[in-house]
C-alpha cells in the first residue's frame, strides 16, 4: 500500500511514518515543516514540503506520488490559540483538510485515516465516553476536527471515499530516536519534564478543586508507540476494503485510549519517581473549558481492528519521554 502521510515531520505523525515503512507499506510524507522537523522524517523517502492552504501545492505530491491512502495529521493543535484565533484553525484544519480531500478525489485516491480528537466531545456527559456520545467541543480547536469528522462524512456518502477517524486523547511518551517536541510545548508530561530537566522553574496545576479523588484534572494518556501501532492496523483495515460499516459518524470512528485516566498530581508523582528529581509545582486556576475528566472506552478499536495498548502504564510513557528529553534536551535542534 502507498501512503501519503501529512504532518509526518510532526510527533506523532513521524512515528507513524516509520512504523508504517516497518509494516511494508511505501511510504511518502508532506508537511510544511511549520511544527515538524526534517530530521524526523525516516530517511530515504519522498519528501514533499508543502502547505494544505495551497491548493496548487498539492497537485503534484498526489500526481507523482500516487498514494493509495492518506494518513492525515497536518494540523494546528493548540487549544488555548484556537480560542485566541479560531480563523487559523479552521483554515488550517478544515479548509485545508478540505483542499486534501479535493486533490485526493480528482486522483481518485479516496482512502483516508483522519486524526481526531477527544476534544470533540467537550465535557462529556459520561465517562468512559464512546464514540457514539455527543459531540459538544468546548473550543474553535474541537469544533475544527468535528466540521472536518462531518465533511469526511459528506465525502464518504458522494464520492464513495473510505474514512476513518482516530479519536486520540492525549499522546505521551517516545519511540526509538523520536520524540515529542512542540514548541510552544503545551501537554503536562513534556512540561512536568522540563521542569525536571531544570528548563522550567515549577509545573503549574491547573485547578485542584475539581470533583476528582485529589481534585485535579484527569486524563486518559496513550503511549505514541500504540497511536502509531492503531494507524497501522486502521491503513490495514482499510486495504483490506473493508470499509467502516456504516458512515464515519458512527463506525467509521474509533476512540484510542487505554481506558484508565490519571490525574494531574498522579503524573507529578509518577514523574517525580521516574526522575528522581523534585519537580516543583503550584496550584494555579483553573482553565476555562477544561473538563474535570476525559477517559475513552476503546473497546470497538480493540474489537474491530484488533488493537491493544501495549504499554498502557503511565510509567512507561513517562520513562519513555524522560530518556528522549535527556538524550535530546533541545529537541531536534
Ligand atoms: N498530540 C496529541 O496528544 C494529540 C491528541 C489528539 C489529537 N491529535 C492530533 O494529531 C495530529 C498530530 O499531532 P502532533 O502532536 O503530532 O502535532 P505536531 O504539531 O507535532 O504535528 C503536526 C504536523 O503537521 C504539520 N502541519 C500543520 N499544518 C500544516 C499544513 N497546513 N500543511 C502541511 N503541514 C502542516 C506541522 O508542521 C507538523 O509537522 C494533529 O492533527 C492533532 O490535532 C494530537
Amino acid at each position: 500500500m502507498r501512503v501519503l502521510v501529512t504532518g509526518g515531520a510532526g510527533y506523532i505523525g513521524a512515528i507513524t511514518a516509520h512504523k508504517l515503512l516497518a509494516a511494508g507499506c511505501t511510504v511518502a510524507v508532506l508537511d510544511n515543516l511549520e511544527k515538524g522537523y526534517r530530521a524526523a522524517v525516516p530517511p530515504g523517502v519522498p519528501f514533499y514540503q508543502a502547505d494544505l492552504r495551497q491548493p496548487d501545492s498539492l497537485a503534484l505530491p498526489l500526481r507523482e506520488f500516487r498514494p493509495e491512502a492518506v494518513v492525515h495529521f497536518a494540523a494546528y493543535s493548540l487549544v488555548g490559540e484556537s480560542v485566541q484565533h479560531p480563523g487559523r484553525y479552521f483554515k488550517n484544519n478544515v479548509l485545508g483538510g478540505l483542499h486534501l480531500l479535493e486533490a485526493m478525489a480528482a486522483l481518485d485516491c479516496r482512502r483516508i485515516l483522519f486524526s481526531s480528537t477527544a476534544a470533540v466531545y467537550g465535557d462529556p456527559a459520561r465517562i468512559p465516553v464512546v464514540e457514539d456520545d455527543p459531540t459538544v467541543p468546548t473550543n474553535p480547536y474541537g469544533d475544527s476536527k468535528l466540521a472536518f469528522e462531518k465533511i469526511l462524512t459528506a465525502f464518504q456518502r458522494a464520492y464513495g471515499f473510505q474514512a476513518v477517524s482516530l479519536r486520540y486523547f492525549n499522546a505521551a511518551g517516545a519511540w526509538q530516536d523520536l520524540g515529542e517536541d512542540h514548541r510552544p510545548e503545551t501537554h503536562l508530561i513534556p512540561l512536568v519534564l522540563e521542569v525536571a530537566l531544570g528548563r522550567r522553574e515549577q509545573l503549574s496545576i491547573y485547578g485542584d478543586d475539581y470533583d476528582t479523588p485529589d481534585g485535579t484534572a484527569i486524563r486518559d494518556y496513550i503511549h505514541v508507540s500504540d497511536l502509531a501501532d492503531a494507524h497501522v492496523r486502521a491503513v490495514e483495515y482499510l486495504a483490506k476494503g473493508q470499509s467502516p460499516p456504516s458512515p464515519l459518524v458512527n463506525g467509521g470512528v474509533f476512540n484510542l485510549g487505554n481506558g484508565a485516566g490519571y490525574s494531574v498530581r498522579e503524573v507529578l508523582e509518577t514523574a517525580r519517581r521516574v526522575t528522581g528529581r523534585a519537580i516543583p509545582a503550584v496550584v494555579a486556576g483553573r482553565r476555562p473549558g477544561d473538563p474535570p475528566r476525559l477517559v475513552a472506552g476503546s473497546k470497538r478499536a480493540r474489537q474491530v481492528l484488533g488493537w491493544k495498548p501495549r504499554f498502557p502504564e503511565l510509567e512507561a510513557m513517562i520513562a519513555d519521554a524522560w530518556a528522549w528529553k535527556q538524550a535530546h534536551p533541545d529537541g531536534y535542534a
